[in-house]
């Protein structure tokens, strides 16, 4: 993978929300690139930013209470935080994208499915109306919908929910976008779906080597699916590795503690919970964001966020047992 290049450089983000109880910093300092063809998870429990992470990528975090306060986000050679808005419009859809999970809820359900792929279609050329139907065919083909002549006149509640899933995939990559980024839905999706969607995604990126972010609070998930992980905690990413390395040797206690969490195929018994709550992202403490809940902490993790330390491999980790202070500062 190494040798494929980088679409997408994340550099120092920060978007914060503004609201009466202060500063919400649901983005604190997040850094990440990803390379063609390649699968990025994003995983972390809920309310660690992944989702505000998405919609800064694609510039549309809610007005007027958040902003991208400081940062980078270069792709393709292009800063989106430095972007006017019709700039930042004609980017979006075209080459980087959004691909919802719930089949229920992304299609409309009062027009048919070649009108909102041709819509779809029709947003990024001139091309006349026949042109843009037979698209419209290849598209569906392109994600293997059988007889799409026909379904194109049929409207969403006449289709089943992998074929409605189908669609959405044939309308994100409609543009050939360079990044699609797959945020997990806020309603549990069942299995089949979920086990359709992903596949889907496989196969589209098979097909285009379009670069994935797939974001999700489920490490099984992220097993399946991803080249390299990114670990979020409290705004911030706190491990990220290759798949392989951080599976196997995972040096954050966070991510070790989410680990435990992945449902064993021998066990019936509920999912391991992690104790304790992610700190207030409007009221942060001054060292680790995971020291309370922390079974190694000492003194040290206490007195300043932990740097970021380079392992074998590109494997990043932000945390103290990983400096040489650990054996020698304050236990
Ligand atoms: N509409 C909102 N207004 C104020 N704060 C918000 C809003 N949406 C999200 N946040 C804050 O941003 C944090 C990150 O949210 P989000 O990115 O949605 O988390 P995740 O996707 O990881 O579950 C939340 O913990 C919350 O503090
Ligand atoms: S810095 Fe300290 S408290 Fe934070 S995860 Fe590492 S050992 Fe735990
Ligand atoms: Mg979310």
């Amino acid at each position: 993978m190494a040798d494929r290049d980088v679409v997408l450089e994340v550099n120092d983000l920060h978007t914060y929300f503004f609201n009466r109880r202060g500063v919400t910093k649901a983005v604190d300092g997040v850094s990440f690139s990803i390379r063609e063809g390649e699968t990025l998870g994003i995983v972390g429990e809920s309310g660690c930013g992944k989702t505000m992470t998405a919609l800064s990528l694609l510039r549309l975090v809610p007005k007027p209470a958040a902003r991208i306060v400081s940062g980078e986000i270069i792709l393709d050679g292009e800063d989106l935080v430095q972007m006017s808005n019709s700039e930042m419009r004609d980017v979006r859809g075209r080459k980087i994208s959004m691909i919802l999970q719930d089949p229920q809820t992304s299609l409309n359900p009062v027009f048919t499915i070649g009108n909102q792929l041709t819509e779809a279609l029709g947003a990024h050329g001139r091309s006349g109306r026949r042109e843009t139907w037979d698209k419209a065919v290849q598209a569906l083909r392109n994600v293997r919908v059988a007889a799409p002549e026909r379904r194109l006149e049929d409207y969403p509640h006449q289709m089943s929910g992998g074929m409605k899933q189908r669609v959405i995939g044939a309308i994100a990559v409609s543009a050939s976008p360079k990044v699609i980024i797959a945020d997990e839905p806020t309603t549990a999706l069942d299995v089949t779906i979920q086990l359709q969607y992903l596949r889907l995604l496989k196969e589209i990126q098979a097909e285009t080597g379009l670069a994935i972010i797939f974001i999700t609070h489920d490490f099984g998930i992220v097993a399946r699916m991803c080249d390299r992980v990114a670990v979020m905690y409290a705004g911030r990413i706190v491990e990220q590795a290759d798949v392989r390395d951080l599976f196997n040797k995972p040096l954050h206690p966070y991510t070790q503690a989410l680990m435990d969490s992945v449902p064993k195929m021998d066990r019936t018994d509920r999912l391991f919970a992690i104790d304790g709550q992610p700190p207030p992202l409007w009221d942060l403490p001054e060292g680790c964001r995971f020291a309370p809940r922390c079974g190694q902490a000492r003194d040290i993790c206490l007195t300043g966020y932990p740097a970021v330390t380079n392992h074998e491999n590109n494997h990043l980790a932000a945390c103290w047992m990983h400096h040489p202070e650990w054996n020698t500062g304050p236990e």
